[in-house]
């Protein structure tokens, strides 16, 4: 059967796939940001998942006012690195294992969670920044080296999911994906976050304090985390800060108690916390 081994929590802020993708990581600003990813990059090296279950959120790129689902699952065979304004990011075209996406889609419906499928969609930096800093420089010409299949999550227009309808999705991915019978190693990615707000009085805010409890409660104490209020983010960690309800989906996928493995913390990146963790399934 396949099965979930670890989660990773990471941050996806554009400026640090345009770091990469214009060689500034050894900048002074940069270098502190990226040091934080070695040994993450050792860790994916070593765990080489076949698949990464990856949930992030869209930056009506794929999706406009005109249509906004609260998660949906990405069903096509591929997802190209969308046009944000400055052209796609110089990155391969992102490959899906489709048979269990569509496996994913008929597990998670059933158990009641309503989605959204998609059989096209375009893939922006809330995707395609946390595979960068986790497998380092791939080049456009050269492939992921797991197959993704993403979840895409609301946080653009209110009302978000909360962070405990996100949790129990979590349990019910992992339900769905160790039903598959096929050996595969799953690691599964929340992403997004931590403390920001990009617009009006408050733009800059970064509240470390709060991040930093944030990520022990990842490790610590999850259901603790996934209870965490809406106007509890927006007042504590900016508008933006919403984006980290995505991480109770991939804590809820992982067993209650978790061994932490890497985690990394840095501020700013651009106007972002940039947080991160490393959480193994202890099987
Ligand atoms: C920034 C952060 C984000 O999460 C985003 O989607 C866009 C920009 C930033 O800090 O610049
Ligand atoms: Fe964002």
């Amino acid at each position: 059967m396949a099965r979930i081994t670890a989660g990773v929590g990471c941050s996806h802020v554009p400026a640090i796939g345009v770091a990469m993708d214009t060689g500034k990581t050894h900048e002074a600003y940069w270098k502190p940001v990226f040091d934080g990813f070695k040994k993450s990059r050792e860790w994916m090296e070593k765990q080489n998942p076949d698949i990464i279950f990856l949930v992030y959120n869209d930056h009506c790129t794929a999706f406009d006012a005109s249509c906004i689902p609260t998660f949906s699952l990405g069903c096509a065979a591929e997802f190209k690195p969308a046009d944000e304004g400055w052209g796609p990011r110089p990155v391969p075209i992102v490959k899906n294992h489709q048979k269990m996406a569509s496996h994913i889609a008929q597990s998670l419906i059933l158990d009641e969670f309503d989605l959204t499928i998609m059989n096209e969609m375009e893939v922006d930096h809330g995707l395609t920044v946390p595979l960068s800093v986790m497998y380092g420089d791939i080049g456009p010409k050269d492939e992921w080296p797991a197959l993704v299949i993403p979840l895409c999550v609301n946080v653009v227009q209110y009302p978000p999911p909360t962070g405990n309808r996100c949790y129990n999705l979590g349990k019910a991915v992992r339900r769905a994906i160790e039903s598959y019978d096929e050996d595969l190693n799953v690691v599964i990615f929340g992403t997004g976050g931590m403390s920001h707000q990009l617009q009006y009085k408050r733009a800059g805010l970064i509240n470390s304090e709060w991040d930093t409890n944030f990520l022990n409660l990842m490790t610590e104490d999850p259901v603790a985390a996934s209870k965490i209020s809406h106007l509890e983010y927006l007042r504590e960690t900016g508008s933006e800060g919403i984006e980290m309800v995505m991480w109770h989906v991939m804590r809820g996928a992982l067993n209650e108690e978790v061994t932490e493995v890497h985690r990394h913390y840095h501020v700013p990146a651009s106007n972002t916390a940039v947080g991160h963790i490393i959480l193994e399934n202890n099987i």
